[in-house]
């Protein structure tokens, strides 16, 4: 299984040290053997040599080696500390960063091409989820415009955005509804993210064709996390 940690706008340089020391040794000392992806903001990336199942990622880059693109960090940069792990087209940066399917596309396949393992975000707004699911699938589907799904280093994560930081969760139906349309259409791995916590780990990770979880707010408290990565190994 793959549990994946989203810090957002969260967490400084030493708060991220001190979690990753000991997010490292839980998951050492319990031998969980599953994925664990942490996405610190840019300013907290750190060369880290852990097991190999612990990578660090960046939230966010510019698709260029290097250039004039003032705040923006490219290859170059994320290249230093041996990240090769990426989040692409998360809904806060569509709907509050402004990112156009385009320039999400764009992204893609630049670090694709690079080599990154790509955790690439689709779900639906309120209102499309009210319409019923074939309208959610359509919303969903027209996010992999311009994306390789055969990508081999591809993950993809369904999260509903009136589900992301709102304490209210996607039921178990319609996750494993969506889920199940999804991976008829690409073969990655499927996660889920909106309002997953320590609570619902457990059932939502039990849902079919569910390979892991993006987390967000839950996964600022470290310990939570590792709980959640503990529940992860118990399933696996
Ligand atoms: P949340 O965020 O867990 O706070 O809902 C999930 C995400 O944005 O990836």
């Amino acid at each position: 299984m793959i549990i994946a940690a989203n810090f957002k706008t969260n967490h400084t340089r030493a708060s991220t040290k001190a979690y990753m020391q000991t997010l490292g040794a839980f998951v050492e000392n319990e031998g969980i053997s599953d994925d664990i992806l942490v996405f610190p903001p840019a300013t907290a990336l750190e060369h880290i040599i852990t097991d190999d199942n612990i990578r660090m990622g960046i939230q966010n880059a510019y698709p260029v080696e290097k250039g004039s693109f003032t705040g923006e960090v490219g290859l170059e940069q994320i290249a230093e500390f041996g990240i090769k792990t990426i989040l692409i087209g998360h809904s806060e940066r569509r709907h509050i960063l402004g990112e156009s399917q385009e320039e999400i596309a764009k992204k893609f396949a630049y670090f694709s091409e690079a080599g990154f393992e790509i955790v690439y975000c689709v779900g639906e707004p309120k209102e499309v989820r009210e319409e019923g699911i074939e309208a959610v699938m359509q919303y969903n589907l027209a996010q992999f415009e311009g994306i390789d799904i055969h990508y081999d280093k591809l993950i993809v994560a369904y999260e509903p955005v009136w589900a992301i930081g709102t304490g209210l969760s996607a039921s178990n139906e319609q996750i494993e509804e969506t889920l199940s349309k999804l991976q008829e259409y690409v073969s990655a791995p499927l996660l889920y993210g909106g309002s997953v916590k320590v609570a619902n780990t457990k059932e939502i990770l039990a849902i079919k064709h569910c390979e892991g979880i993006l987390v967000g707010t839950a996964s600022w408290d470290v310990n939570s996390f590792c709980e959640m990565a503990a529940i992860a190994k118990q399933l696996s």
